[in-house]
């Protein structure tokens, strides 16, 4: 690195690269944002990989002017990583973790807990948590919601004493009759895993604003490329970058976007603590994710469409679930949301008997968990993704035993189709 972009400029450099590339939109932004230009020692047009733990310097002046110390909070190869997914959220800053539940933890953390401002050497504002054996807070989650999420805080952070309350969502009422005084949070999973329930951001932030609690949404299923939370009033994003904008399935990632003081509190107090660090190979993958990221999900979402056309026209097929269809009963706010409405579809067949048939039958679309990736998965929901689940919380998070949730990839929307015509044909 030359001296010009040594650390001590950092701050001044990223406002003016911000400025650059907030300029450009969306499909220029996924390629250039927190690349171009990068501050490298050669002129490789891509971002290199830094396999560091640490950085050395001459002096102890000089590491004390530096912006980087260690790679559990500071990567070079992270850092164009941040700089993008800020960039494409329209946020301040991010933080990259090392996976969608880590984001989702490390967000929770920093906004639940009770903080006492601490002025840091380099300049850096940290919220340190105090202890109050009085403070009970409490976070409302949709009754659908992704498993593990549902667990963290009903399993884990309810041991810390934090109550989480369950409500529709959909129905704003609910809310508003479910926060209190003490309610620090509402988390908002939309489009919601695996439901594909839609909430309304705006109206859930405004809502918990009136009691000074924050919003997180969870966009791992639409993308920055189809939804942006915090245009519509969101305090915090997280998302999976294992899923769409990765997009290939070859490595796990997560990451928080908002504010630059609470980011700088997830950085260098939950983050530099905890230790969910991203792995720098795993962020080279992602960067190069996100430079196809827009034109994935138009491929996503037009096979999505099409296949949930051809599933609701199917007699065999008791419901279909993707918000881009007129019977989603979300459709309207899907529309006002999302730039489209993303390459996830649930359907229901008529018996658990069905179910296991059925997906066995498959030949080109692959049984598995996960989604976002070029190649189409189809899971069995309730022996899947809700394995860890009693039987009383698959009710009480809305989780039918006769749903699929299916991720369509990249292929041709005619072969997914053959497929399926072919199980269904023999169930
Ligand atoms: C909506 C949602 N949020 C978070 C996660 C967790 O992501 P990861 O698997 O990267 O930890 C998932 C995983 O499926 C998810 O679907």
């Amino acid at each position: 690195m030359n001296d010009e972009n040594r650390p001590k400029t950092m701050d001044q450099k990223n406002k003016e690269l911000r400025e650059k590339w907030d300029k450009l939109h969306f499909d220029s932004q996924q390629g250039r944002a927190g690349e171009d230009p990068y501050p490298t020692t050669s002129d490789s047009l891509r971002i290199p990989l830094y396999a560091t733990k640490s950085y050395a310097y001459s002096s102890l002046t000089e590491l004390l002017k530096s912006h980087y110390f260690y790679s559990r909070t500071e990567n070079p190869t992270l850092y164009a990583l941040d700089q993008k997914l800020a960039t494409l959220h329209g946020g301040e800053s991010a933080v990259s973790v090392a996976s969608g539940m880590a984001a989702v933890h490390l967000a929770c953390s920093s906004v639940l807990q009770q903080r006492v401002d601490r002025a840091r050497p380099k300049k850096l504002k940290v919220l340190l948590p105090q202890t109050n054996p009085d403070y009970i807070p409490n976070v409302i989650i949709h009754n659908n919601q992704y498993t593990g999420v549902y667990r963290l805080l009903t399993k884990i952070y309810s041991q810390i004493g934090v109550m989480t309350k369950i409500v529709d969502l959909t129905n704003l009422s609910e809310l508003k009759n479910a926060i209190d005084e003490s309610t620090k949070l509402v988390f908002v999973e939309t489009p919601s895993n695996p439901n594909l329930d839609i909430l309304d951001i705006q109206g859930c932030a405004d809502l918990i604003h009136e009691v000074n609690g924050k919003c997180i949404v969870d966009n791992t299923f639409a993308s920055p490329a189809l939804q942006k939370p915090l245009k519509f009033g969101a305090d915090l994003v997280v998302e999976s970058l294992t899923k769409y904008v990765n997009g290939h399935g070859d490595t796990l990632g997560g990451v928080i976007i908002g504010p630059k003081i609470e980011l700088q509190n997830i950085r260098y107090f939950w983050l530099e603590t905890q230790g969910a660090v991203m792995n720098p190979f795993s962020a080279w993958l992602i960067l190069r994710g996100c430079r196809t990221l827009s034109l994935r999900m138009e491929r996503h979402c037009s096979n999505a469409l099409k296949i949930a056309d051809y599933l609701e026209s199917h007699p065999k097929v008791v419901k279909v679930i993707y918000p881009g269809l007129k019977s989603h009963p979300n459709h309207e706010l899907a529309k006002k949301q999302m730039k489209a409405f993303g390459g996830m579809i649930g359907f229901e067949l008529e018996t658990v008997e069905k179910c296991y048939k059925f997906i066995d039958l498959l030949k080109l679309i692959k049984v598995g968990v996960s989604l976002g990736d070029t190649t189409s998965l189809i899971e069995y929901t309730s022996v899947m993704t809700g394995i860890d689940l009693a039987s009383w919380e698959k009710r009480r998070m809305n989780m039918s035993n006769t749903h699929f949730r299916f991720s369509i990839g990249l292929e041709d929307s005619n072969d997914l189709i053959n497929d399926l015509e072919q199980a269904l044909k023999k169930i």
